[in-house]
């Protein structure tokens, strides 16, 4: 049965004109996963809207990766019970990487009887089906098997007309021990290399700026692929494509991060100089702990060669503070390294406990309160490294791909190159297009400049 057709003729008698409501939480990638599903619920003859409450079709695809997006995502999901009680033809649906986890979709189906169905991240192909079946019965499905992935039912549709997202492998073989993405994303699979530059040269035809090529553990991309195709080899590609637009890619891991990638990066202007490097910890013993394959010496060698090849390359880390078991020492030496590789900008998280995995099982000494303090102290000395990085930029001039309003009024707000927020005077006009900015003044967060006219 054709689903998505017969979906067409279903919800247009219910309603002359069906709307579909999308709420992504997480990463880029699951953020991009929710795209590509709305883009195929646009093409079954939905419109999008951004109101919860006049929606036909909502859809919460969640995040599995700490404690406290679950406890969003619980509260958002709860909130739907009154949306139900007014409407009681709209049906809810509940994905992503918490569904994937058959303890989590049982509970949601025995707390939220307002849920008409769930699915994992394997089952996005099988999503025409299910809402056919919650269109057409009424009882609570769920399908979050592991199905082999062969990406054919990908959709391109982006949110914005000028970054696009661009998955080009997904799951994760690395088994960090803090993490639950192999448990809940899969092994690692890559798309082929030729469906990918032609989505890039579709998006680029189309008038994207720029293109994000996303991964749980991108930089190992194309090693399931026959034969295995590096990383550095796509990136180089996809930087021939003729066209005005720019490259980033998000995130890599360390241990994949190898010379040939980092020399390919700073050949090609297209690819911008920007890195995004998990470190995680800088104590060789919470390292070990987390089964990050690396050291912090082996971490800094790598930082140091991107700093010898393209010194305005910028880089920027996630943190772990408070890993089972991390000392006062080992924290500092997680300053320590932080204060060596200069982040431009950090991530960071206090460790949350993620059942089912090796980390869940180690002794955790430190109290909530320590972890606090940590974290703060952490976040104090980033801010002093991020006023004197930003600081060195003013009376410089940067390229930066305007995308949107600031929040003062009257300004503009893109992103620089180097992946740093720039604000300026200007008017919508000047959006979407490359713009030469003579920085005028730093925060510890963003620059602002004046867009230069020529
Ligand atoms: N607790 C805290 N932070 C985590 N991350 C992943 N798993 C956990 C966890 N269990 C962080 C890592 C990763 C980022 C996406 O989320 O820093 O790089
Ligand atoms: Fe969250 Fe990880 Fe899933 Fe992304 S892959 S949505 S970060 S759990």
């Amino acid at each position: 049965m054709n689903y998505a057709e017969t979906i067409k003729e279903i919800v247009t008698r219910i309603s002359p004109s069906p709307t579909v409501y999308v709420h992504s939480f997480g990463c880029r990638l699951n953020v991009s996963d929710g795209n590509s599903l709305l883009g195929k619920i646009l093409d079954m003859g939905f419109a999008e809207t951004e109101d919860v409450n006049s929606a036909s079709l909502i859809i919460i695809n969640t995040c599995a990766v700490r404690e406290n997006a679950e406890k969003k995502v619980y509260g958002v999901i709860g909130e739907l019970k009154h949306v139900k009680e007014k409407n009681p033809d709209v049906i809810i649906a509940v994905c992503g990487c918490m569904t994937q986890e058959k303890h989590v979709a049982e509970f949601i189906k025995n707390t939220y009887r307002h849920v008409d169905f769930c699915f994992g991240t394997f089952a996005y192909k099988k999503f025409p089906e299910l809402l056919y079946n919650a269109l057409t019965k009424n009882e609570f499905q769920c399908d979050n098997n592991e199905y082999p992935n062969d990406f054919s039912d990908f959709n391109l549709y982006q949110k914005s007309v000028i970054k696009a997202d661009v998955p080009i492998m997904y799951g994760c073989d690395n088994y960090c021990s803090y993490c639950i993405v192999p448990y809940v994303r899969g092994r690692e699979r890559s798309r082929e290399v030729s469906d990918i530059l032609s989505d890039i040269r579709t998006l680029t035809d189309n008038g994207f700026k720029e293109i994000l090529l996303l991964g749980q553990n991108v930089n190992s991309y194309g090693n399931t692929l026959k034969p295995p195709v590096p990383f550095s080899e796509l990136l180089k590609q996809a930087a021939e494509i003729p066209g005005d637009f720019k490259i980033r890619f998000m995130s890599p891991h360390p241990k994949d991060m190898r010379k040939d990638l980092i020399d390919i990066i700073a050949e090609y202007p297209k690819l911008c100089k920007s890195i995004h490097l998990p470190l995680q910890s800088g104590s060789n013993r919470i390292l070990e702990l987390m089964n990050r394959q690396y050291t912090a010496e082996t971490y800094m060698e790598i930082v140091k060669y991107i700093r010898k090849k393209m010194p305005r390359c910028t880089i920027s880390t996630d943190i772990i503070v408070g890993f089972p078991g991390e000392t006062e020492y080992d924290f500092e030496e997680t300053l320590r390294i932080i204060k060596e590789a200069h982040f431009y900008n950090i991530f960071s998280f206090i460790y949350s406990k993620r059942t089912g995995t090796k980390a869940a099982d180690l002794p955790d000494y430190a109290t909530a309160v320590e972890k606090t303090s940590r974290m703060t102290r952490m976040l104090t000395l980033q801010r002093e490294i991020a006023t004197e990085t930003y600081a060195e930029y003013v009376e410089k001039t940067l390229t930066v791909l305007f995308d949107g309003s600031s929040k003062t009024e009257g300004l503009i707000a893109g992103k620089s190159d180097e992946g740093i927020i720039v604000e300026a005077p200007g008017t919508f006009d000047k959006i979407g297009e490359y713009r030469k900015v003579r920085i005028t003044k730093s925060h510890n967060w963003a620059l602002e400049g004046v867009i230069l006219n020529f």
